[in-house]
């Protein structure tokens, strides 16, 4: 079993859609035993929201089912979860002010480091963008979600 938690600021637009395209490849390969995925927000602003309806709409262009409702990151996230997932260095940043232990600081990456290791990318903020800004995303997340499934597949095998 291996626990993920992706993470942004808003918790509306781009953890929402990680998590939504890391469960859709997770589903494809009957996998969904194997893992526990969810996403969250440094901040508290959506809390109990949906996500953004431009979030929406890009993985229901894409065939990608997306369920989630907003929620901020908790230090005890930091202890349950094996990987904690974010989108920027600010992200990065917050969440390992949050950490209590080396053990709890070793789990957060970036999450373009799965795809593209080595050069500190980010997954653009799309909130004050518009719908090619939610498409980049979802582009740029789809990439990322499936290098990391491909490492952490290896782990639950
Ligand atoms: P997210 O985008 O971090 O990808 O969910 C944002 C959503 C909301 C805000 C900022 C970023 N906001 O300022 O409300």
């Amino acid at each position: 079993m291996k626990k993920i938690l992706f993470v942004c600021l808003g918790n509306i637009c781009r953890s929402p859609m990680a998590e939504a395209i890391f469960k859709d490849l997770v589903e494809r390969e009957n996998l969904s035993d194997k893992f526990v995925v969810d996403s969250a927000g440094t901040a508290n602003y959506h809390k109990g929201r949906n996500p953004d309806p431009r979030t929406i709409q890009v993985c229901q262009e894409n065939l990608v089912k997306i369920k989630h409702l907003g929620q901020q990151i908790n230090v005890k996230d930091l202890s349950y979860y094996d990987y904690i997932i974010a989108m920027d260095l600010q992200n990065l940043s917050n969440i390992k002010k949050i950490a209590e232990t080396k053990e709890q600081v070793n789990k957060i990456h970036l999450m373009r480091d799965f795809s593209e290791p080595h050069q500190n990318l980010i997954v653009p903020d799309p909130y004050y963008g518009n719908m090619e800004d939610f498409k980049e995303v979802f582009y740029i997340l789809t990439k990322s979600c499936k290098a990391l499934f491909d490492q952490v597949k290896e782990e639950v095998s």
